[in-house]
């Protein structure tokens, strides 16, 4: 992996310091968002193979090939990022002997893996280990670990508050997760929220063997470089990295021979992707050039982009690449170029609907997805019309839609806030034209036929549910389908937040 920057230390919140000088040069966006893509503000189910989630779920990696011993509990708050974290955390601990459940009860190893991105993270991680203070008192040999974004941001103030807590792990050292685990078996309390020198990544065993599904998500990049004015991600998750292309490759190799069709790369800027590879540095579009060579890999996706990342030969790549899949996650948060400018987004709403515009002339059919954040500090009615007209303009096919929620530590949460109300309100509009348009997009898919790699079963008798190539959830009801397989449908109807369909003949 290699980090390209340093930075001055500019948090107000001492909790929230960048650490600088011990780390090497080299966005969440990535971060979060709901599940199914809806308009919502986040409140959804994490699924495998969905755009940017904000949200809560446990996992359960049944395969870890170990003898089974140990028991492993991981509650996944968050993004993307953190679910790719999760499973790597799982992996990690797999070879310790730890085989993972779905029931913190009998657990051994629970692990609080967390997100900061918006309001109340730290309250909810209070209110979890609350939940869990009987299992603590029950079970001597219950350890307790709090790991991501909160962790890395409020670890040493959580275990100062909560003496159950016995290790916190921030994001960039999960490959000491073993080590700092049997430190906390040996009775200390490690708190390990460091950048180090080495990247965890590389420090993180090859990934095992895992029966697993038909769509994978891989981080290809961490951090952010960027400072918009409400984010808390920079100084969670540091200045941006990348990691080597040959280490890419092999891990979606090993992801392909493990029955993986679809990965999403991921990163938190992930179009700012600058990889060492044989003769130099890499782009985020030869990356996924060169992973299109991968025989049984047949979808490729990335997500969280920042416009002013788009370079040309990634629109260019939306045009060449056939794996690579017509959805593009584009956040732009505001259409006021005023609120932009103190977003410090870098960019104008203009510029914004231009690169849209250039996209959709290599890739026509491609399906824009965006962020937005309504209640910016200072926002008026005006600033909020611009959005609306933005949003009308750009038609957008998916949407993440939030109140602005000041974070302590980043410049806007000193500003004057808006009217909780009043952003109530402007959320509500907004979501409903996000919404219409979301349905319209939808509505337009009926009669065609499309690709729809299928992940599971569905709710009804003999009914599979897949993603299409614009990232659609869709229900086919027919008993010989199997989860893995890559069959045409066509589209017969559309619901609110999925599609349906049949195979087609042949
Ligand atoms: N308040 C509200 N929304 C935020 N996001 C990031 N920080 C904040 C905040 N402080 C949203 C942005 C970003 C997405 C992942 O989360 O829209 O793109
Ligand atoms: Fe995305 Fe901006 Fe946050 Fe970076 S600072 S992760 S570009 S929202």
């Amino acid at each position: 992996m290699s980090r390209s920057a340093t930075y001055p230390i500019r948090m107000l919140n001492p909790a929230l310091r960048l650490r600088t000088g011990s780390r090497r040069a080299g966005h969440p966006h990535g971060v979060c968002k709901t599940g199914r893509g809806s308009s919502r503000s986040c409140n959804r189910i994490v699924a495998p193979g969905v755009p940017v989630l904000y949200q809560t779920f446990s996992i359960s990696f049944e395969e870890t090939g170990m003898p089974e011993q140990k028991r492993l509990y991981i509650k996944t708050y968050g993004c993307q990022m953190n679910v790719y974290d999760s499973e790597r955390m799982a992996e990690a601990m797999g070879e310790h002997g730890y085989k993972t459940t779905s029931d913190p009860e009998g657990a051994d190893l629970i692990l609080l893996n967390t997100c900061h991105i918006r309001e109340k993270a730290a309250e909810k991680v209070y209110s979890e280990l609350g939940r869990l203070k009987p299992l603590k008192a029950s079970n001597p040999n219950l350890r307790i670990g709090v790991a991501g974004c909160v962790a890395q941001a409020e670890g040493a103030e959580i275990m100062r508050r909560q003496p159950m807590v016995d290790l916190v792990v921030g994001p960039q050292s999960y490959h000491r997760l073993p080590e700092l685990e049997a430190r906390a078996r040996n009775g200390e309390h490690p708190l390990d929220t460091e950048f180090p020198a080495e990247l965890k990544f590389e420090g993180l065993s090859r990934r095992p063997g895992t029966n697993r599904g038909p769509t994978a998500f891989l981080t290809v990049q961490e951090g952010c470089d960027r400072f918009c004015a409400f984010c808390v991600v920079p100084y969670t998750r540091g200045a941006e990295a990348s990691r080597p292309v040959s280490s890419v490759i092999a891990e979606a190799q090993r992801l392909v021979a493990n029955g993986v069709r679809e990965i999403t790369l991921l990163g938190q800027n992930v179009n700012a992707y600058n990889g060492e590879g044989r003769d130099g540095a890499v782009s985020l579009a030869k990356l996924i050039s060169g992973m299109e060579a991968i025989d049984g890999l047949d979808r490729i996706r990335y997500t969280t982009s920042h416009p002013n990342d788009m370079t040309d030969d990634l629109i260019e790549a939306h045009g060449t690449c056939p794996k690579l899949m017509p959805y593009l996650h584009l956040p732009v948060q505001s259409g006021s170029d005023r609120i932009l400018k103190r977003m410090n987004r870098g960019h104008t709403a203009k510029a914004y609907v231009r690169l849209i515009e250039r996209i959709r002339a290599a890739r026509p059919d491609i399906l824009i997805s965006g962020d937005f954040i309504v209640g910016f500090p200072e926002e008026t009615e005006v600033d909020f019309a611009d959005t609306m007209a933005l949003v009308e303009e750009v038609r957008y096919g998916q949407s993440y839609s939030f109140k602005y929620s000041a974070r302590p530590g980043t410049p806007a949460a000193e500003r004057d806030q808006v009217d909780p109300e009043v952003a109530s309100d402007r959320l509500e509009r907004l979501q409903t034209l996000l919404s219409r348009q979301q349905r319209d997009s939808q509505d337009d898919m009926i009669g065609r036929e499309v690709g729809v790699l299928f992940e599971r079963k569905g709710r009804k008798q003999d009914q599979m549910v897949g993603k299409s190539e614009h990232l659609h959830a869709v229900h086919v009801s027919n008993g010989n389908i199997v989860a893995g397989d890559l069959l045409r449908v066509r589209i017969t109807d559309s619901a609110p937040n999925s599609l349906a369909g049949e195979l087609t003949a042949g």
